[in-house]
């Protein structure tokens, strides 16, 4: 089989922010992440390959602590000057790569993911991982594309999935141990491909511990 390349994620950290499109994609999927999975100060989550930490500081004034893990050192160090810039106290960074690394640990209520699905070559392995890392009562929140023709990315280096098929998402949850499964959509990104408009949807998969 042909190794597939990666992306080289710590030197888009440099400009991740800068991306108008990327800060509203995070800004819609953390909203709807507090409208479906009701997000409280009783809870520990874990943004899984949250990068610069859109998402995780949108979230973090709702849970009691968040954790940013990501495999690229570049999207975390975005991330640390935020934090040490606005002084939060309730938001750490991880350096995790759930492909070859020990799960860190079963202390999480909710597990969040944005965009980051795609990347990863096993998902039914990952959402085992999840289902580890949750304690009782905890549930998972994963925002991704739906199933798209391989245009949404200019280049498919690292890319594992062309999104998904929400029926296949659902399954794959149900066999990992999650029940109580909706799937909304939750932001439609527009993006110009090759000088014409497209429509790019996706979901927020919001699903239980059994
Ligand atoms: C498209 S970005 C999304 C970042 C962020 N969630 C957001 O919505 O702005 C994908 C992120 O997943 C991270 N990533 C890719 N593979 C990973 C893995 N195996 N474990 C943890 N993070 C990973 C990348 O470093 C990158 O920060």
């Amino acid at each position: 089989m042909s190794e597939v390349r990666e992306r080289d994620f710590d030197k888009e950290a440099l400009t991740w922010d800068d991306n108008p499109i990327a800060v509203e994609r995070s800004r819609a999927v953390a909203q709807a992440i507090i409208r479906e999975a009701s997000p409280n100060k009783n809870m520990d989550a874990l943004d899984f390959g949250a990068g610069t930490g859109l998402v995780t500081l949108a979230l973090q004034p709702f849970v009691k602590t968040i954790t940013a893990a990501d495999t690229s050192q570049g999207m975390l160090s975005v991330l640390d000057s935020k934090i040490a810039e606005q002084g939060f106290t309730n938001v750490r960074t991880m350096l995790l790569d759930l492909d070859t690394d020990e799960p860190p640990g079963t202390g999480f209520d909710l597990v969040v993911t944005s965009m980051v699905m795609h990347h990863m070559p096993d998902v039914p392995k990952v959402l085992r991982v999840f289902h580890q890392m949750l304690r009782p009562g905890g549930l998972v929140a994963i925002a991704d594309l739906d199933t798209e023709d391989g245009t949404f990315h200019p280049d498919n280096t690292g890319i594992h999935h062309l999104g998904f098929d929400r029926k296949v998402m659902q399954r794959m949850l149900e066999t990992s141990g999650f029940c109580e499964m909706k799937i909304t959509t939750a932001h439609v990104m527009n993006k110009e491909v090759e000088g014409k408009p497209r429509e790019y949807p996706i979901f927020l998969a919001v699903a239980h511990l059994k």
